[in-house]
């Protein structure tokens, strides 16, 4: 091997270690609405009193790339996060299984968790920093801020949502709709995040693809942000 070629293949490996899937740009934390997200046939059972969007995760990732399970040698150990355990049953349950979230949060971190530990080094620093952030971004707050507020009976546009919360945070956010029989719910509200915490402009490409089930025609007030299971 030349010299030349030498100098190739090694910025080739340097190269590719750079772009290993552990990389990540920034967080998406996504944030649902679980009146919407349990509907039938999804089978879960959230008490009453719950009247916030709920972490459902909070995920590193590049604008076209999610890596995941990135660290097999660091499980996910429930020790860690004790301390927190009533606020995160709280901000970050299991909507399928409201009453034991453990396992929820070991998916999670093994899942993505394990996927920032160049920037959030243990596991009690990726739950800990997931409560701050959910203790700063309220959905539910925000949009009641603009009279949006759950009803069973009142949809609302997807302009009228995209709107109420960019009158808050300034930032674009992202969307995901699903759908109850024929009518367009909201699941989720997702908000972009960078390496310093602060939230940004989630992309327009990013809003686009999270939000296909919105439905086409963002003037037409077809989304329901539903108050309980009709
Ligand atoms: C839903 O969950 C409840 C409680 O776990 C269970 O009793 C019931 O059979 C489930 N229903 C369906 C359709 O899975
Ligand atoms: C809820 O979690 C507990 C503890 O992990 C488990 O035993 C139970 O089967 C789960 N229930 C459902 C409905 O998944
Ligand atoms: C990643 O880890 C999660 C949680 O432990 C597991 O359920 C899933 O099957 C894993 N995925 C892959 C592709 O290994
Ligand atoms: C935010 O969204 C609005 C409305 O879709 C758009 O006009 C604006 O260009 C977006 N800003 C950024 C920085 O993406």
């Amino acid at each position: 091997m030349n010299s030349f070629n030498f100098l190739f293949f090694s910025l080739l490996f340097l190269y590719s270690f750079s772009n290993s899937d552990t990389d990540f740009d920034f967080y998406h934390l996504r944030l649902t609405w679980p009146t919407s997200h349990c509907l039938p046939p999804n089978n879960c059972t959230i008490p009453s009193w719950y009247t916030m969007f709920s972490i459902l995760t909070f995920i590193p990732r590049t604008e076209d790339n999610t890596p995941t399970n990135c660290s097999s040698t660091y499980p996910f150990n429930y020790a860690e996060v004790s301390t927190f355990h009533s606020l995160l049953a709280i901000m970050w349950p299991d909507i399928w299984n409201f009453t034991n979230p453990e396992d929820y949060w070991k998916t999670n971190w093994e899942s993505h968790g394990t996927c920032s530990l160049s920037e959030l080094k243990t596991e009690k620093d990726y739950f800990r920093q997931a409560i701050l952030l959910h203790n700063r971004l309220n959905p539910a707050d925000f949009l009641a801020n603009s009279q949006i507020l759950p009803s069973n009976s009142i949809p609302y546009s997807y302009n009228q949502l995209d709107n109420a919360i960019r009158s808050v945070t300034q930032k674009n956010a992202t969307f995901h709709c699903g759908f109850y029989g024929d009518q367009v719910v909201l699941h989720e509200i997702g908000f972009c995040i960078d390496k310093q915490f602060n939230v940004f402009d989630c992309s327009q490409a990013m809003r686009d693809w999270e939000s296909d089930r919105c439905g086409s025609d963002h003037d037409s007030q077809s989304i329901f942000y539903l108050k309980s299971v009709p």
